[in-house]
């Protein structure tokens, strides 16, 4: 079998946040009660705005539109944004879907909530993280409020190597490994074993460095985000109903800020 390396947005996003997060059991479920959680801790009515960084494939901008929200979704990878389009599309929902990268937001004042969910900040080095936090924090409205979804520092899953059957063909994923001095979470390995078209499918540089994150414990982001400007931060357990308290073994630490 031929062995190709593949970087990102030219085949990976596709394989995870498409058909292989489609693989997930429940994970439709998954979205609602994450949404759900979302409208009710942000006080989210009716024609309320979201921006939704990091969209994906619009999994979650998608159930937004369908309570009625005004949604905008951007996301680095433009194959996730056609996809995400045309979801849209097939469900006759209007959301404002387009590619951008979170570290170059020029939005001012304009929103009234911004999510980033499924852990999508800590990608960078830590100044460019504070950019991103900068970014969120001018392009809400005086009041608005962001919430971001982030994994437990103190309590991470259980990460495993495992193989998946996908469309085309298997997905080997190797465990991400915590990086203890940096702090950071590095990327999965990933190989796919494209059946249809022989060949092994390797995750580039870029490929693997769009998936290392930097942890930050609760203190290091309530801290980072009084630094940007914010007024005030909560802080949850998990990402579903009811509200819980944020605590070392919580399955999640969800933050909430408010300009
Ligand atoms: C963990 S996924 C989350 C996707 C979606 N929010 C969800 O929950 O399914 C992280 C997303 O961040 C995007 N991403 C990575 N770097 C980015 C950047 N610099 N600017 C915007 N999006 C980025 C990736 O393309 C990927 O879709």
């Amino acid at each position: 079998m031929d062995r190709v390396e593949l970087g990102w947005d030219e085949f990976w996003a596709e394989v995870f946040r498409v058909r292989h997060r489609g693989s997930i059991p429940g994970i439709q479920q998954y979205d609602e009660l994450v949404v759900d959680f979302c409208i009710q801790v942000l006080g989210l009515g009716k024609g309320k705005s979201v921006l939704d960084i990091a969209c994906g494939a619009g999994d979650q901008s998608l159930l937004f539109a369908k309570r009625g929200l005004s949604v905008s979704g951007f996301d680095l990878s433009r194959s996730l944004i056609e996809v995400a389009k045309k979801r849209a599309g097939e469900a006759g929902l209007k959301v404002d879907f387009s590619p951008g990268d979170m570290r170059e937001m020029e939005f001012e004042e304009r929103f009234e909530t911004a999510v980033l969910l499924s852990h999508s900040f800590g990608f960078f080095n830590h100044e460019e993280n504070m950019g991103v936090l900068k970014g969120t924090h001018k392009a809400l409205v005086k009041g608005g409020r962001l919430l971001l979804d982030l994994m437990n520092p103190y309590n991470l899953p259980r990460f495993q190597k495992t193989w998946t059957k996908l469309e085309g063909g298997y997905l080997l994923s190797e465990p991400h490994v915590i990086d203890a001095p940096s702090g950071v979470l590095r990327g999965r390995p990933a190989t796919f074993v494209d059946t249809e078209s022989g060949r092994i499918v390797l995750m580039n540089e870029d490929a693997l460095s769009n998936n290392d994150i930097r942890m930050y414990t609760a203190l290091e982001i309530t801290r980072m985000l009084k630094e940007v400007g914010f007024n005030k931060t909560e802080l949850y357990g998990q990402n579903k109903l009811p509200r819980t308290p944020y605590a070392s073994e919580s399955e999640r630490m969800v933050v909430v800020a408010t300009k």
